[in-house]
């Protein structure tokens, strides 16, 4: 996950210490592209028991709710409950299908270089797990998130093709300006994303594939809206990032994305640079809206009251 629009976290807790560039410039890794080695020798078995019951539970949730390319991605990669995956194993197999891999970060990278790694099909995942007492802590990308949420999707040609032109137009909006309004495509594409199967509504963005509440909250609940997606309204529309999100945008087919690939994202977005931008919870007389939302859960978030269907 990569977050480049500033806004109210949730307060850290205590316990939780920062990585990456959250860390501060101590902490910066010596090359350049800022990868570090896994380490994978290194983690202990209770780290690999974090993985383990984080895995267990996603995987359960998963059926029905994630979408064919996830389910497929998942079952061909060397990803499993047991351990932590090692990258080199996964960049193979990736390798093989998609021409990416995944590369070792210590946290949150700065936005060129993020780009510059996925322009380059790697993938940067963060080295480090949480730990246990914040297993639905989702302040900074961790392992499980960046593996067991991104990897899957890499493993699909659109996909793959999508994120590197992502990756090119993030270089591109960076010098332009214009890097907000890039951020929320990534960000209700890659990160929140959801998509219309012939079998029903599915994720397949990273951020609820790895998120126990988020999975079931984005597609079952009433309160938020679900608007088909649309690359002008998305760029224009700010998100959340310290919580649930109030709008998803649902994609057709993964096809969607891949038409967009040939576009500068990155000129594209300085032409909306003067246009108004929409509230999370916005929803606009030319929106397709496939359901409008209640509202109540953040409402609820907002007054201090019980949301009935909050998930803890
Ligand atoms: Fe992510």
């Amino acid at each position: 996950m990569q977050r480049s629009e500033p806004a109210s976290a949730a307060p850290i807790p205590a316990i939780h210490h920062k990585h990456g560039l959250a860390a501060g410039e101590g902490a910066r890794p010596d090359r350049a592209d800022w990868t570090i080695d896994q380490g994978w020798r290194r983690y202990t078995p209770a780290e690999h028991a974090v993985w383990k019951t984080l895995f267990e539970r996603q995987t359960q949730l998963l059926p029905g709710r994630a979408c064919d390319a996830f389910v497929d991605g998942m079952k061909k990669l060397p990803i499993g409950a047991d351990r932590i995956p090692d990258f080199l194993e996964l960049s193979e197999v990736l390798d093989e299908r998609t021409g990416w891999q995944v590369v070792a970060v210590p946290g949150l990278v700065p936005d060129d270089v993020f780009f510059e790694h996925l322009a380059h099909r790697r993938f940067p995942a963060g080295n480090f797990i949480r730990k246990p007492q914040e297993l639905d802590y989702l302040g900074e990308p961790d392992v499980f998130h960046d593996v067991f949420g991104h990897v899957p999707m890499l493993m699909n040609p659109a996909i793959a093709d999508y994120i590197q032109a992502y990756g090119e137009g993030g270089l591109r909006a960076q010098k332009l300006g214009v890097l907000d309004k890039l951020a929320r495509v990534y960000w209700y594409t890659v990160e929140f994303g959801l998509i219309q199967q012939s079998d029903g509504l599915r994720i397949y963005g990273a951020g609820i594939a790895s998120s126990r509440t988020e999975s079931v909250f984005s597609l079952q609940d009433a309160s938020p809206n679900r608007i088909g997606f649309d690359l002008e309204r998305v760029m224009r529309t700010r998100y959340r990032i310290d919580d649930f999100q109030e709008s998803y945008f649902v994609i057709d087919s993964l096809a969607q994305l891949l038409a967009l690939a040939p576009i500068d994202f990155g000129p594209f977005a300085e032409c909306l640079a003067d246009a108004p931008t929409f509230q999370p919870a916005d929803v606009l007389v030319t929106d397709r809206v496939l359901t409008r939302g209640t509202g109540a859960y953040h409402l609820a978030r907002r007054t201090g009251a019980q949301h009935m269907n909050k998930l803890t």
